[in-house]
């Protein structure tokens, strides 16, 4: 898995790399020159009075006005381009809408299917992806280095990225604004695959799960999560409809196995101190039982 933001894998990533290594190399090269001229001044003075071949009045002008202002006109200039690039609107694109939540992001697809799932973003290789991103509680932000830039995800407020992925894989991403005791295990998936395996998922995504489950129904699980085709229909957790087709559970806490979803929810605490997931107290069986209908909704 790959999460280098340095090596960018879309066109969006690719203008942000592009203007840091044109800061980095500016600044270097400024660096360079600055104390060059520094130890040569440092020399001269022990030397005595060899008289400058520049006039003061040459030096002030050129070395304090002409070249910061050039230098700053580059890099305003490069800014704006790159901005540019990565707002402007783009046709055929998938859209979705990612929610913040403490600690996870619910991720709605608005395609011709429209389909809710968590912490897994599957997109289409080659294709803009456009990303409406707004948050419930607190302040989030959006982040998968190797695609796109980072944007705040805020209460009451729409704020839009696009992305883009031309290489199949996995890219991990992660909340960027420090918002609360998990914040660390506030990470995403990004699945980028060939439009046919995507179409399929999405499709799979959309479908409600084949059957329900008394146990789930009746604790008190079905007060926060949703599983679509059944009663359960919470909102403060995120939809299970499909959890056994996740990689993780808890945004990338742990991989999804039979024995860490029981740790899981039996006591979410252990996994992931502060998370809004209470302890489920039922016994053995009860947990068994729930435990292996989860395991059916693929
Ligand atoms: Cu959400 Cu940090």
């Amino acid at each position: 898995m790959d999460t280098n933001s340095l090596t960018p894998h879309g066109p969006d990533a690719a203008h942000i790399s592009g203007l840091f290594w044109l800061m980095v190399t500016m600044g270097t090269v400024i660096y360079i020159v600055t104390m060059t001229a520094l130890v040569v001044a440092l020399f001269r003075g022990r030397q005595g009075a060899r008289p400058s071949r520049f006039s003061d009045n040459a030096f002030i002008v050129g070395g304090g006005v002409v070249v910061p202002t050039l230098v700053l006109f580059v890099l305003a200039f490069a800014t704006v381009r790159a901005t540019n690039k990565v707002t402007a609107p783009r046709r055929d694109a998938v859209r979705l809408e990612v929610v913040g939540y403490q600690y996870w992001w619910r991720v709605e697809y608005h395609t011709p299917v429209r389909a809710t799932t968590a912490n897994e973003v599957h997109i289409p290789v080659g294709r803009p992806v456009d990303i409406t991103l707004t948050s419930v509680d607190v302040n989030h932000s959006f982040w998968i280095p190797e695609l796109a830039g980072k944007v705040d995800t805020i209460p009451g407020q729409r704020n839009l990225l696009h992305l883009q992925a031309d290489k199949a894989g996995t890219y991990r991403g992660q909340c960027a604004e420090f918002c609360g005791l998990q914040h660390t295990h506030m990470a995403m998936l990004v699945i980028a695959e060939p439009q046919a395996d995507f179409d399929r998922w999405v499709r799979t995504q959309a479908r409600p799960a084949a059957a329900g489950s008394a146990v789930f129904e009746h604790q008190s699980c079905a007060g926060c999560h949703t599983i679509r085709g059944t009663s359960a229909d919470g909102t403060l957790g995120p939809d299970l409809t499909h959890l056994a087709g996740r990689r993780t559970l808890g945004a990338v806490t742990a991989p999804n196995t039979a024995q860490n979803l029981a740790k899981w929810i039996h006591n979410a605490q252990d996994f992931k101190p502060g998370s809004l997931m209470p302890p489920v107290p039922m016994d053995p069986a009860e947990l068994d039982a729930l435990v292996a209908y989860l395991e059916t909704l693929e």
